[in-house]
């Protein structure tokens, strides 16, 4: 029996990419949220985006398992006590963390602007003993409101936290992305931030051009107004002029070829819509 989920306020996008990245969700943690969640609300999305873009699930997969990786690795050299997870969705990430990094994470934040009450609910039935995490509806476009409503649920800016930045960038605009960035900088680069951005046109060999344009076309419907788009250069631009230092940068063509050892869907850098990256700030 699923569990009952308020489908109104679950961001369809959201679920989207549960449903496509599915395959990834291998701990019992994760597999029994997978089993309660309701995914009957989605069909005709996922129905419009597999015949605008039929490698999408390849994506998504793609972008969780370099989030994956970003985390195997920067947990490696370092703690940093605090996840932060924005436009987090329903992204199980946090089981993750518990299975994986629970004597290095002590707090994990997870903000959206709906569902995480009905979230915090569903986590709490799969991990009664959950303190560590902190569910809090907000808006990331107003970040001095963001960082006074973090505070008051327990994070510390002096604490290092690994922001997860999935899926959202395109939702917001360049400005507020900066402002994002500004807020969460620090003077010793002690945050990570790990993210993924879609990939503006120039970007984008001739072959695939007329498909990477189906794709947004979709998912421009789901986002106000324009969608903030980047060349690579753009956005290592965008990262350095506030502080930020990039150490790991990859392309879509890049991850299969790590993950497959052969390119067969991307063969070029720009194919795949998006890029993902990870940056000290
Ligand atoms: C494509 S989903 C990605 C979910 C998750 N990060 C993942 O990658 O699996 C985008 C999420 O961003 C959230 N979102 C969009 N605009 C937002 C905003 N201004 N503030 C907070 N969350 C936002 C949406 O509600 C949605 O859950």
């Amino acid at each position: 029996m699923k569990e009952l989920i308020n489908k109104l306020k679950v961001p369809s996008t959201s679920s989207l990419v549960l449903y496509y990245a599915s395959s990834i969700y291998d701990t019992n943690l994760e597999k029994e949220f997978m089993n309660r969640f309701d995914f009957g609300n989605i069909e005709e999305f996922v129905k419009q985006m597999s015949d605008s873009y039929p490698n999408l699930d390849k994506i998504l997969l793609f972008r969780k398992l370099y989030v994956r990786k970003i985390l195997k690795r920067i947990y490696k050299e370092k703690s940093y006590p605090q996840v932060l997870s924005l436009g987090a969705g329903w992204d199980p990430l946090s089981l993750h963390l518990v299975e994986q990094y629970s004597s290095q994470v002590q707090d994990v934040f997870e903000v959206d602007l709906a569902a995480m009450v009905e979230k915090e609910a569903l986590l709490k039935r799969i991990l009664p003993d959950c303190d560590f995490l902190h569910f809090m509806e907000g808006d990331v476009t107003d970040p001095e409101k963001l960082i006074t409503s973090l505070a008051l649920s327990g994070y510390k800016s002096a604490v290092p936290t690994v922001v997860i930045f999935e899926g959202l960038i395109h939702y917001i605009t360049d400005g507020v992305f900066r402002s994002i960035l500004k807020h969460f900088k620090t003077p010793d680069k002690r945050n990570v931030f790990i993210l993924d951005f879609i990939l503006s046109d120039e970007s984008v060999s001739s072959a695939s051009l007329k498909q990477h344009q189906k794709c947004i076309q979709v998912v421009s419907k789901y986002v106000e107004g324009e969608i903030n788009m980047y060349t690579r250069l753009e956005m290592i631009a965008v990262i350095e002029e506030l502080g930020g230092e990039v150490f790991s940068i990859e392309s879509m063509r890049d991850i299969e070829l790590e993950v497959d050892q052969k390119n067969k869907l991307f063969p070029e850098d720009g194919d795949g819509v998006q890029e993902v990256l990870a940056f000290y700030l």
